[in-house]
């Protein structure tokens, strides 16, 4: 785990904890390299330490699993304390052991990997244009707890601290130089003795500015004008953005603020207090067990049927050049597949290969893309108006408009022209897998993969199995979603299947409460104060007037009993009316909004409230439930098989707010219990499309989780793709 060797009279500490690609922070790593680093103190023949990685990273953050851990029922806020303080404590001493200390980092440094470095009292990076440096703690609802909060301040001052502690950002090397963060940067080559020259020319002094004598932070206290006014400025930024959803950046500012007129010992004890209340929180477990665990498990495949070899798609057809059908190319081609984009005439097809060629331009403006990677991307796209073109395809994906019969006409176009081992993948947004693989001379190679808009930015694939598609099919989709490098969660077959019934419910509840007089100016600021990014009415206008009334009718013909008369009846005449007016949202320049030109959009006046005004906490409650009772009613019917996976969906496809981690999470925070019965209230003040499904009644009855420890409980209900 740690190896050690001497070297002119410099001690070498060097990290690679094994059977990992990346250095992660433990206990017992903390704890052996604590061992280690007292015995190169404690020999004398040795002036100065260099600790570094053997990997081509350096340290990427702490161990999330123990994270988890400490909000166990057992841990009391001393125990979470004590277990995380190893940390702190190493690298406090690191910082007063009396010998200069350099950090050598091979590549990226995150989280506790960053604050090790920021304890020692020369920083180096390799010249290495992967690597990262950041404190990204907050973005799975903690702080830096073990020294970020208070040294980072120190070394750059409090105003440049305080975008990097409060939004995680994460800086290249070059970046991190310019800040003071770095203090040099070397080629690769050159980092063990770039550290020992450091060390020899004497510019590595043996403790922290902050532990000798007048000490002032750079840019001055809090009270500094230019740190007071980014102190307030943060706050205000925090509350506009995130209400008080989310506890992480308060606490974080808290930290600056409190620690920064303490001497170093006393304010790294302020930050642990305030990291623990948010390890041992609600939020932070949340975001930890949704954007962390079950995210780590759905990239490395975890529902991927066992006993069949891995697969790579090497030309993948997109059938439908239009908004998606373009973006599901240029996600192919930029992963290196080859890509034969077919729409019903060669113009058609063309005219998606030059959007995907604008849209690559402006990559290459904004210096995110270089133009020979463009090149090159673009060299890998071919179009066509043949069938034909198909023939040595492994895997066709179809992005044709949303018509069941055109689908089926494709469907069997293409299967005439695609070897008997091609995978037809259907980009549907919700009609039936199973009725569309009716067409299909091949339904266990048929298989949905729902992709979202825009496609180069959404990391979620749904993917829906039909009840004829087999392992293989699923297997090889889930490693084409891996190799586009995206995040698939897998659902059964359904109407809307998961993601698209419960972002309709959100948008429906929103356009319910217009239709019970609620104004839109409060609804739209009860979705955001919810945690949405935005209203349930702005969401209405960018999905599309005509698409919402399309889905609409689709849903009702589907859906049965007084729940579904409840949710429908109301809403649909709003968007019937809408639809008929050539109000189609954002397209058309008019939706719920208004979209003059240039100008921002803004709410249309005919949509003020008229029968009556109510609290903004009961819309962020109708507008929470509709979508947890959407997604419980997946379960029930299970399309959704697993907990973790919808949580997972559900904040990667609608950004249901992360602070909840996700439905299913929602409704063991609470307990089952308490949620059935907070239902049935709403049933009798609002209407039956509150009712919760008889499986989940039954479920809280036996005491049921989604979770337990952690574990998320499968459907009761698993069908194919279980
Ligand atoms: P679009 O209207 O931008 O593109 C549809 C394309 O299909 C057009 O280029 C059209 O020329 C082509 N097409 C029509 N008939 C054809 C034929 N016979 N042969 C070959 N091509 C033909 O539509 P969009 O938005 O790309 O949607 C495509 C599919 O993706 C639909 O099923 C939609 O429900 C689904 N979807 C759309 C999302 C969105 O946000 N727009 C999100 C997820 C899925």
């Amino acid at each position: 785990m740690i190896t050690t060797e001497i070297n002119a009279s410099i001690g070498h500490l060097i990290i690679d904890l094994p059977g990992r690609s990346m250095n992660v922070f433990t206990p017992a790593l903390a704890d052996e390299m604590g061992r280690q680093f007292e015995r190169l103190v404690g020999d004398d023949a040795i002036k100065a330490i260099v600790i570094s990685s053997a990997k081509s990273s350096f340290i990427a953050g702490a161990d999330l699993e123990q994270m988890a851990d400490l909000a166990g029922p057992d841990v009391s806020p001393a125990d979470a304390l004590q277990r995380i303080s190893c940390y702190g404590n190493l690298f406090r001493r690191i910082e007063t052991c009396g010998k200069p200390v350099v950090a050598a980092a091979s590549g990226t440094a995150l989280g506790a990997g960053l604050e090790l470095m920021l304890a020692c009292h020369y920083r180096i990076a390799a010249d290495n244009s992967r690597a990262q440096f950041g404190l990204p703690e907050v973005k799975l609802g903690l702080l830096p707890g073990a020294g970020g909060t208070q040294r980072l301040p120190r070394i750059i001052g409090v105003a440049r601290s305080i975008p990097l502690l409060t939004k995680g950002t994460a800086l290249s090397a070059q970046d991190a130089l310019s800040l003071g963060i770095l203090d040099e940067i070397v080629p690769p080559d050159q980092l063990r003795k770039a550290a020992e020259t450091a060390v020899s020319e004497g510019r590595v002094k043996a403790s922290a500015p902050w532990d000798e004598k007048g000490f002032r932070l750079p840019g001055g206290d809090c009270y500094a004008p230019a740190n007071a006014n980014a102190l307030v400025a943060a706050n205000a930024a925090t509350h506009a953005s995130i209400r008080d959803n989310y506890p992480a950046p308060y606490a974080i500012l808290r930290c600056i603020y409190e620690g920064a007129r303490l001497p170093i010992g006393k304010a790294l004890l302020i930050e642990q207090k305030h990291f623990v209340l948010l390890v041992q929180g609600s939020v932070a477990q949340n975001m930890i067990r949704t954007l962390f665990f079950a995210k780590q498990a759905a990239s490395k495949l975890a529902r991927r049927p066992a006993g069949i070899a891995k697969s790579q798609v090497g030309k993948v057809g997109v059938l439908g050049a239009g908004f998606m059908g373009a973006g599901i190319a240029q996600v192919s081609a930029a992963a290196g597949i080859d890509v034969v984009l077919l729409d019903r005439d060669l113009a058609t097809a063309q005219r998606g290969y030059d959007n995907i060629a604008q849209a690559l331009e402006i990559e290459v403006k904004k210096g995110r893309l270089a133009q020979a990677a463009r090149d090159a991307l673009l060299s890998r796209i071919g179009v066509a108006d043949s069938y034909a073109a198909f023939g040595d395809c492994d895997l066709v994906v179809e992005a044709v408009l949303e018509d069941a019969a055109l689908k089926a006409s494709v469907t069997k176009a293409t299967e005439a022209a695609t070897s008997a081992n091609a995978i037809f993948a259907t980009n549907t947004s919700a009609l039936p897998i199973n009725e569309l693989a009716a067409s299909s001379i091949r339904p266990e190679n048929f298989i949905g993969l729902h992709f979202f808009s825009p496609v180069s930015r959404m990391e979620l694939v749904e993917v829906i199995v039909g009840k004829n598609t087999s392992a293989q099919t699923l297997a090889r989709s889930l490693d084409y979603i891996q190799q586009i490098r995206k995040t698939p969660i897998v659902v059964n077959d359904g109407y809307g299947f998961y993601t698209s019934r419960c972002v309709d419910a959100y948008i429906r509840e929103g356009i319910r409460l217009l239709a019970d007089g609620v104004s839109a100016a409060l609804i739209e600021n009860g979705g955001v104060a919810l945690g949405m990014p935005v209203g349930p009415l702005a969401l209405a206008d960018e999905v599309g007037i005509d698409v919402l009334y399309h889905i609409g009718h689709l849903f009702r013909a589907r859906e049965a009993g007084a729940w579904a008369d409840d949710r429908h009846v109301a809403q649909n005449r709003i968007v019937d009316l809408l639809k008929e007016c050539k109000r189609l949202g954002r397209k058309s320049g008019h939706g719920f909004y208004l979209y003059p030109g240039d100008a921002p959009k803004r709410l249309d006046t005919g949509f003020v409230g008229h029968a009556r005004e109510i609290d903004i906490a009961e819309v962020k409650e109708r507008l929470l439930y509709a979508q947890v009772i959407e997604a419980a009613r997946c379960w029930a019917d299970g399309v959704v098989v697993d907990a973790a996976e919808a949580d997972l969906g559900a904040q990667l496809a609608w950004a249901f707010p992360s602070w909840l981690g996700g439905p299913f999470s929602f409704i063991d925070g609470i307990g089952a219990q308490a949620f059935v019965k907070q239902c049935d209230q709403f049933v009798a003040l609002y209407g039956p499309r509150f009712e919760v499904p008889q499986l989940l009644r039954e479920f809280e009855t036996k005491g049921g989780r989604f979770y337990t420890d952690g574990v998320p409980v499968q459907s009761p209900l698993r069908g194919a793709a279980a």
